[in-house]
């Protein structure tokens, strides 16, 4: 079985208080009002990450994420993170790959491969971020896309590894915009990265790993997102700093 879950990206956002005030919030209600196959994933700044992970403790539903890490085990990088530092503090997660990252700071597909292999040599598992621009959706060519985009970062990694994996589809253009994926887009998508890995890896492997959606997921359209047969969840930004909010997206499978 899959699994479903809601991870929420807070990307540059919250002060230490403040983010612990809404992890606080989110571990509270995700232990009272939850069903118990679902994980919420939260993917807090570097400086939350020891602080949520003490709130987390032992609690069962509540994975923590870190948003980045370097891909050298350790040495003379000035001002990075390395895997086993967060594997060291109890990180669950990192998510490797967002668009951000790739546009921002010129991550590239060699790039990314390197630091996947880190994150799972450090026994944490990667959320791995693919998806396309408005301008190549408009010229149709986001399936040639994703498909190098995946291929390129992730089909050196053996069977046993790529089964480890989380991967989060999300179409630039929905990245903040309020502008979502439409269900059948979502569908189509996912259907066709599970398709591409089936290729590569066996139809056992394509039907276990989850693939997430992003983009402007809220609590007014998580619901049908989630009821999509490929989709097991959501990587949320925006909607993931109000834990009300967040709690009802991960209610709404
Ligand atoms: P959004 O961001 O939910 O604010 O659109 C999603 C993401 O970047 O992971």
């Amino acid at each position: 079985m899959r699994k479903k879950i809601a991870a929420g990206n807070w990307k540059m956002n919250t002060t230490v208080e403040e983010g612990l005030k809404l992890a606080s919030e989110v571990i509270h209600m995700a232990q009272d009002e939850l069903i118990t196959d679902v994980s919420v994933i939260m993917a807090v700044p570097f400086t939350h990450l020891v602080a949520v992970k003490k709130l987390i403790g032992s609690s069962s539903n509540v994975l923590l994420a870190a948003q980045n890490c370097h891909q050298a085990a350790s040495g003379a990088f000035t001002g990075e993170i390395s895997a086993e530092m967060l594997k060291a503090i109890g990180v669950n997660c990192v998510i490797l790959g967002h668009s951000e990252r790739r546009e921002y700071y010129k991550e590239s597909f060699t790039l990314l491969e390197e630091k996947l292999q880190a994150v799972l040599q450090n026994e944490m598992t990667p959320i791995f971020c693919c998806g396309e621009k408005l301008d190549v959706r408009q010229s149709n060519g986001q399936f040639d896309l994703v498909k190098e985009q995946l291929a390129a970062s992730l089909f050196s990694l053996s069977p046993e590894d790529f089964s480890k994996l989380i991967i989060a589809y999300e179409p630039v253009w929905a990245i903040g915009t309020g502008v979502n994926a439409s269900d059948d887009q979502a569908q189509e998508m996912h259907h066709f990265i599970r398709k591409v890995i089936s290729q590569k890896y066996g139809s056992g492997i394509a039907n276990e790993v989850s693939v997430l959606y992003g983009g402007s997921v809220k609590a007014s359209n998580a619901k049908d997102l989630f009821s999509c047969a490929d989709v097991d969840g959501g990587l949320i930004g925006g909607a993931s700093l109000d834990s009300r909010g967040f709690v009802d997206i991960a209610k709404s499978f």
